[in-house]
């Protein structure tokens, strides 16, 4: 697929490196309403998905501008509309996160659509048929490698200079709930996740001294698209949640966890795997 990269700027204001990011919570006073992520600039992977597309409207409400990338060119055009609805300056970029010029794409464009980078969200993924391990072709192991592990290696070392430039950011590297816990039939899927989350907690020790966060953000089961088509009807999908509360999740319950790992609300966290399943891992 051909790049495409489409851009626009709406109630975007910036922010001096280096003061957003250090700074405690804002209080606001009477009549004045600002965004938790007032002034951040986000990069989005899989930003049209269900649940990229749920962040990256929230980051939006929150004042946040967002670079959105995904294979999906129309999936990328409705996540715009969205965030443009929502009040926020938006940027698609149209590729493939396995791709190293994605990740140097990506990071220019924050740098010259919005002039600074202080969020990565590495969430993309690139799913298989369920099958044990013996049913796998070396090229399937490899393409999934390939978009749900080494997008995030691509993507955090083409933006943490970006950050560091900046006085510090945010990396979220979504992973899930099988990072911690396998299902049958879905090797290549809990090895890469496991693996995000290990590579949040070491990213996160190189890099807190030049004040860039690193976390792991692990969904359980939620109800996009994506969970849905693996099963023959909706309710069928919906009965297979697997959670203590009794259902799946929805996008924007994952997408309120990005938001408060980006805001100053989470600025002592850091190396940690929030995870939002439910209650899934508790047995
Ligand atoms: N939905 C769940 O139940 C669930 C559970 C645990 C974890 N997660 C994780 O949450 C994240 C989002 O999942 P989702 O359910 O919203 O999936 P989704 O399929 O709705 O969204 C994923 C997006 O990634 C894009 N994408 C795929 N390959 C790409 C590539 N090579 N380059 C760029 N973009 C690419 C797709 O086009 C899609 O828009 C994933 O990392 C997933 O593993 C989801």
């Amino acid at each position: 697929m051909g790049k495409s990269r489409q851009s626009s700027l709406t109630h975007h204001a910036f922010t001096a490196p280096g003061t957003m990011s250090m700074m405690a919570p804002i209080l606001l006073t009477k009549g004045t309403s600002m965004g938790r992520l007032q002034g951040k600039v986000a990069i989005v992977t899989g930003a049209g998905g269900g649940i990229g597309t749920a962040i990256s409207r929230q980051f939006a409400s929150e004042g946040a501008a967002v670079v959105g990338v995904d294979v999906d060119t129309g999936a990328l055009a409705r996540m715009a509309a969205a965030v443009r609805a929502a009040g926020g300056g938006v940027s698609t970029l149209s590729d493939d996160v396995a791709d190293d010029a994605t990740a140097v794409a990506a990071v220019a464009c924050a740098l010259a659509e919005f002039g600074r980078l202080d969020v990565l969200v590495s969430n993309a993924v690139y799913d298989l048929p369920l099958a044990p391990l013996t049913g796998l072709s070396l090229a399937d192991w490899r393409r999934t490698m390939a978009v749900n592990l080494d997008s995030a290696f691509l993507l955090s070392k083409h933006a943490i200079p970006a950050m560091d430039a900046g006085g510090g950011g945010s990396i979220i590297l979504v992973a899930s709930q099988l990072g911690s816990v396998a299902r049958p039939g879905r090797p290549w899927y809990c090895a890469a996740k496991g693996a995000l989350i290990q590579l949040a907690k070491a990213m996160a020790l190189d890099h807190a001294g030049q004040h860039i966060r690193v976390n792991s953000l692990s969904p359980g089961p939620v109800e996009t698209d994506r969970y849905v088509r693996n099963f023959d009807t909706l309710e069928a999908a919906r009965a297979s949640h697997h959670t203590l509360l009794g259902r799946l999740g929805a996008p924007d319950e994952i997408a309120a966890g990005a938001v408060f790992l980006t805001s100053d609300e989470s600025a002592f966290m850091t190396s940690t795997d929030l995870l939002i399943d439910g209650g899934y891992t508790a047995v």
